[in-house]
């Protein structure tokens, strides 16, 4: 219980970081890779970012300094890497040193000058490399050799003597499965799920841990329990994932290395002399849940004194991949513990939790009782007529092949020694309830069951606040089902699949990054799209696959994510890494579509997926894909100085746009193939519409969505149709969409009780009808973009320069977005007394901002000189540099 308060105090801390740094107002927030003081780092040129002091107007110079004395380092001698002073503005550098050494751990600070050339120096942070190529693995990779289809999970051990006293200690552990590592009786670290899903026979990640604390001087035990993961999808559904071509009994490779105070190092690591034994979680699936026998423990079997003569020896085997690569990401944890708000008696052996709330991970039971009572614990997202959980509207794509692996339902069989708990340590599920229902009469009470929501722990970094309920909620729920769908890879819903789906993830992609600090979950996710990138280019529709989806579902609409993801990083960070790392695979993907589609147009994609009434064109919205791709991979080219390739994308953008405005534009009318919202909006959002006609076009769009008096979209149309109008002169009437509680809207959604976003617009649908989807979630970007007016700019991304474009819509009386960018913490908040609008922005050190104000506002401010003010407007935007405005506006 108090590891697991700490584990939450500083997780806490670890989510009001970024808020609370930036108040600091001092040259901190030294990141290397987007993490502080990362351990493992295996990159040879590793990234290095800061934050300047709130108050510095702009940055004139910087200068990196990285060494392995901590001591030289502070007094200003690199030994590794002397940037020099180079004049940049940039908060963002490259490692250009000398060869990086492994295991070692290298001190880093930044001095920055100011306009004035006054001189700022950060403290001194650091970084620790890992294995830097695997020819430094010195383990074998090991395995029980049991058959894939076994279901007990097993247990590895080693005792081993650490003969002096121990400066250091470091654990590498690559494990192809899930694993949970102890040493001397203790689990090391918090997190959860690890390693994270790849395609395993393409690309294996191992984590590092610092163990300096758990080891001893003498004798020592080390233990490791492993899981399936996806590595051994044991459950059947319908994307065959126990037929993926990687599966296996789950292995691990790992190297202990000790530094002793004498400076001798030593290695303990796998092979043949470990010992292994199978473990009392009887099965676990990364998709079902996960049955434990507690009568099977074996007390103490991860410390020293324990006796494991009746152990096997574990066998030496292949390792999964040829690519062993360090995991660099925000990790999976137990973020946040829920307590009941409800428990219902339904029988001595039958009771009813509900959480309050729906989200990802685990229950945790605590109880008492005989010995080998068996207690099923069932975890749904609704509950039926019966008062009993109900998982119809999850278990659609599940196919059991018999009843030994229920869905979404832990199995504990107790050992009836006293008060025992469990809790599921290779599985998560989506869940409100849970139902607990055991063989033989229990006692339970609502301290009995704990729910943890579990996720990838990436940073907060946006927040939005506004007079109305409904849209706050909105905006909490939007971020619920982000969070319960991030797991080292962005998934559909935390129950029915947990699928990579990538349609889902490029459509939320802005509210991811507006509202978290996703860069490292996301560079590795493109690094999943690159393993499973087909040599002709295509990609299949989710990601990671063990072969599903290379034949359905992988059209242009949802494969689009090897383009924007890593686009919409370039504009929210600023940093072109991960465009380049992935420029040749855009490239790839653009090129098959030219050379399949020459025409410029395609129907290749699922189309306005979950429509309400219209149904859109396919091959408008797969065009309109198309296009984004290849004018993406022109600015890329033009951003990497690739001149001829920029000529050939560009051009090519051209024609695809051209060929969409020739076949479905009719300029007469001013729409798009019949009109429907999907098919105005996609056209406007994705500027494909010619600047002459949209006017036309959009005018068209609102006079559709007044007749249809409601929102007329599937998952295409919902990235565009509020953007679409609040961006063409039409704020209020996208408000009114957005803000709408009856059938079809988000608000509909709240109003029957949703603390996530659903997957389909009605609440009554017989399938597809998750109710933890991130798919539907553009809103919450829409909240930062059209209310809050916050836009990154192409041309000085990372929000160096920010276009401010706010609407003070009607309907709503005060709204305020805050971003912590790259460069800091940007805030836009309004306050609304008739027509009169006390308008705050913050802009943050070495940033500068646009605003642009409808003609129609009278704009006073108690910062900028009147003149000044209206000469700025007559050039159509007024000019802002750091610091915070106060502006008095008049509206019509
Ligand atoms: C998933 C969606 C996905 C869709 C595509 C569904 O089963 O849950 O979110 O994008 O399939 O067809």
């Amino acid at each position: 219980m108090k590891r697991f308060l700490s584990v939450l105090f500083l997780t806490l801390l670890s989510h009001l970081f970024l808020f609370a740094t930036q108040s600091l107002g001092k040259l901190d927030f030294l990141r290397c890779e987007y993490l502080v003081t990362p351990l493992g780092v295996d990159v040879p040129t590793p990234r290095f970012s800061w934050r300047l002091p709130a108050h510095l107007n702009k940055q004139q110079a910087y200068q990196v300094i990285v060494g392995t004395d901590s001591v030289a380092v502070a007094n200003g001698t690199g030994g590794a890497w002397d940037s020099g002073k180079v004049l940049s503005s940039e908060v963002l550098t490259v490692y250009a040193g000398k060869a990086m050494q492994p295991y070692t751990r290298y001190y880093w600070k930044v001095s920055v000058w100011d306009d004035a050339n006054n001189n700022y120096t950060s403290a001194v942070s650091h970084f620790e490399t890992g294995l830097m190529g695997m020819h430094n693995w010195k383990g074998s990779w090991i395995s029980d050799t049991h058959d894939y289809r076994l279901k007990p999970a097993a247990y590895f051990r080693k005792a081993f003597d650490a003969g002096r006293k121990i400066r250091q200690a470091r654990a590498y552990i690559a494990v192809a499965g899930l694993y949970e590592l102890s040493i001397n009786g203790t689990r090391v670290g918090d997190h959860r799920l690890d390693p994270a899903y790849t395609r395993f026979d393409r690309r294996t990640l191992y984590l590092t841990h610092d163990i300096t604390q758990l080891l001893q001087q003498g004798d020592n035990a080390v233990g490791v329990l492993l899981g399936n993961g996806w590595y051994n999808h044991q459950s059947t559904a319908v994307w065959n994932f126990d037929q993926a071509p990687w599966r296996g009994r789950p292995k691990f490779c790992m190297d202990i290395r000790i530094v002793y105070e004498d400076g001798k190092e030593e290695f303990v690591s796998t092979g043949s002399d470990w010992k292994t034994s199978l473990s009392p979680v009887i099965f676990n699936s990364i998709y079902t849940a996960e049955h434990y026998d507690a009568r099977k423990e074996q007390a103490g079997w991860n410390t020293p004194g324990f006796d494991d003569e009746k152990w096997k020896n574990a066998a030496c085997t292949s390792a999964p991949s040829n690519l062993i690569v360090s995991q660099q990401m925000h990790p999976v944890r137990d973020v946040k513990q829920l307590n009941p708000v409800k428990m219902t008696k339904l029988s001595d052996t039958d009771y009813l939790f509900d959480f309050g709330q729906n989200m990802s991970g685990v229950s945790e039971l605590i109880v008492t009782g005989k010995p080998g009572t068996e207690i099923r614990l069932k975890h749904a997202e609704r509950i039926g007529e019966d008062g009993k959980v109900d998982m119809s509207n999850i278990d659609y794509h599940y196919r059991p092949t018999d009843d030994s692996d229920p869905f979404q339902t832990d199995i504990f069989i107790l050992s009836g020694k006293g008060e025992e708990s469990f809790r599921a340590r290779f599985n998560y599920k989506g869940f409100q309830y849970v139902e607990v229902l055991s063989n033989e009469p229990i006692e339970l009470t609502t301290n009995s069951l704990k729910a943890y929501f579990m996720h990838s722990d990436v940073p907060v970094v946006g927040k939005v606040t506004s007079s109305s309920e409904l849209l706050n909620k909105i905006w909490e729920a939007t971020n619920r089902s982000y969070l319960s769908n991030l797991f080292g890879y962005p998934t559909d819903c935390p129950q029915r699949e947990k699928n990579g789906w990538t349609g889902d993830a490029h459509i939320a992609i802005e509210t991811a990054l507006y509202n978290y600090d996703g860069i490292t979950v996301y560079e590795k996710w493109l690094a999943d799209h690159q393993d499973e990138q087909a040599p002709n280019g295509v990609l299949p529709a989710i990601i990671p696959t063990g072969g599903w989806g290379y034949h359905w579902g992988n059209g242009v609409d949802w494969t689009s994510t090897i383009a924007i993801i890593p686009w919409n990083i370039y504009l929210f960070y600023g940093d072109k890494h991960l465009l380049e790392s992935v420029y040749d695979n855009i490239k790839r993907y653009v090129d098959y579509l030219n050379y399949t589609y020459p025409s410029g147009i395609t129907d290749w994609g699922l189309g306005d997926w979950i429509p309400i009434k219209a149904r859109s064109s396919k091959e408008l919205t797969s065009s309109i894909y198309y296009y984004v791709d290849t004018d993406i991979l022109a600015k890329a080219a033009k951003l990497l100085n690739k001149q001829r390739d920029y000529e050939k994308y560009s051009a090519l953008a051209t024609k695809i746009k051209n060929s969409i405005n020739v076949r479905f534009l009719d300029e007469q009318k001013g729409i798009y193939c019949s009109g429907h919202q999907t098919e105005l909006s996609t056209p406007l959002y994705w500027n494909i519409v010619p600047e002459h006609m949209k006017e036309l076009v959009a005018k068209n769009l609102a006079e559709r969505v007044e007749k249809d008096q409601s929102m007329d979209v599937g998952l295409l149309g919902s990235k565009a149709i509020l953007n679409a109008l609040s961006e063409n002169g039409y704020a209020d009437l996208a408000y009114k969409l957005a803000s709408k509680d009856t059938y079809p809207s988000w608000g509909w959604w709240i109003k029957n009780g949703a603390t996530t976003l659903f997957e389909n617009w009605r609440t009554d649908g017989y399938r597809d009808i998750s109710l933890n989807h991130i798919m539907f979630g553009e809103i919450s970007a829409w909240y930062y973009k059209a209310l809050g007016g916050l836009f990154p700019d192409a041309s000085a991304p990372g929000f160096k320069h920010i276009i401010l474009k706010p609407n003070f819509v009607t309907g709503l009386t005060s709204f305020e977005a805050n971003h912590i960018s790259p460069y800091g913490e940007i805030v836009s908040s309004w306050n609304k007394n008739r027509n009169k609008v006390q308008y705050t922005v913050t802009i943050p050190s070495n940033t500068s901002a646009s605003l642009y104000l409808d003609d129609a506002y009278i704009v006073k401010s108690k910062e900028i000189k009147s003149q000044i003010l209206s000469a700025q407007r007559e050039e159509g935007s007024i000019k802002l540099t750091p610091g915070t405005y106060h502006f008095e506006i008049r509206i019509k």
